[in-house]
């Protein structure tokens, strides 16, 4: 039997999910790198490759759609011999833009990815880890789950869902062993804000605030992402630390936002629009 501890990610094209995939095969585990289209495997391919790994498993899986998702879980069983001592839920999307200028459609593109993705595939786990009577739940949280972000809101509303499903979960599932661990990273350097669709119409009267925020993000905030590998090695501590947080924040960004989460809303408000330039706008 192979004696590896087994993980099955999601969203290993690129970013986040690629680091850990690499991150977690370096240290001996049988990494199931799942992504929604395999034909984008090159990269991780490349990655794999440059730190001296073989190539890693790779199984198809869209985290909407629930037959891929149950597929991918049979597959990656298959793959483990039965066994699954981890799940990181990493696949996840934005959406940039004020609120009143989306639709429903867009509403549930990033529900449907940050938060059902995570319980699809949490609810398709859970059995084998139960029955082992132990298992990791890692979830690729945010520090935007501590405030709100202006022209974020999607965003915000699916990670602020995601934590408050998790520490719920947490009660029904400790006594089987089960732990999920939330891993909330800062400002990170993956394809994600680049790749994020913005919904701002011409007419929009919230144009001149987007891009108000939009200015601060380019000029301020991106220059100051950081290398992905510490989530990865974030994630790594989240399924092997014996006793790991439930809440791992990861980076500086994320840290500061733990502290200003916690302050009354006046002062964390306050601080965002000052930071963001939102309070020299008007319309
Ligand atoms: N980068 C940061 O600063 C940061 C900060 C906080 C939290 N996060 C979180 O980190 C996670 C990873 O993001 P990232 O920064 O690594 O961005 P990324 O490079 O854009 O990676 C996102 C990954 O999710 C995948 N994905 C999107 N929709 C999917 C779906 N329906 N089914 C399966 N996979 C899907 C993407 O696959 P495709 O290639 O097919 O699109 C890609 O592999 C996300 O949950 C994000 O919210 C990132």
């Amino acid at each position: 039997m192979d004696p590896r501890r087994t993980v099955l990610i999601t969203g290993c094209s690129s970013g986040l999910g690629l680091e850990s995939a690499v991150e977690l095969a370096g240290r001996g585990w049988h990494v199931v790198a799942s992504m929604r289209d395999p034909g984008k495997r090159a990269a991780l391919d490349e990655r794999a490759r440059r730190a001296g790994l073989d190539p890693l498993d790779v199984v198809q899986l869209d985290v909407t759609d629930a037959a891929s998702a149950q597929r991918a879980v049979e597959e990656t069983l298959e793959l483990t011999g039965g066994r699954l001592d981890g799940l990181v839920n990493n696949a996840g999307t934005a959406s940039g833009g004020a609120f009143e200028d989306t639709d429903e459609a867009e509403w549930q593109r990033v529900l449907d990815t940050n938060l059902l993705g995570c319980m699809r595939l949490t609810q398709l786990v859970l059995p084998v880890m139960r029955e082992q009577r132990a298992g990791r739940l890692v979830l690729v949280s945010s520090d935007s789950a501590r405030y709100g972000n202006p022209g974020l809101s999607l965003y915000c509303a699916s990670k602020w869902a995601l934590e408050g499903w998790a520490e719920s979960l947490a009660y029904e599932v400790e006594s089987f062993g089960i732990r999920p661990v939330l891993v909330e990273p800062g400002n990170y350097d993956t394809a994600m804000w680049a790749t994020t669709p913005r919904v701002i119409p011409p007419d929009s009267p919230y144009r001149g605030m987007l891009q108000t925020v939009e200015r601060y993000v380019e000029e301020e905030h991106l220059p100051r992402s950081r290398d992905p590998r510490e989530v990865a090695r974030a994630v790594a501590r989240a399924l092997e630390a014996r006793r790991p947080p439930f809440r791992l924040t990861v980076g500086p960004d994320a840290k500061l936002a733990t502290v200003l989460g916690a302050l009354p809303h006046r002062v964390t408000a306050a601080a965002v629009r000052r930071v963001t330039g939102l309070n020299r706008w008007k319309p």
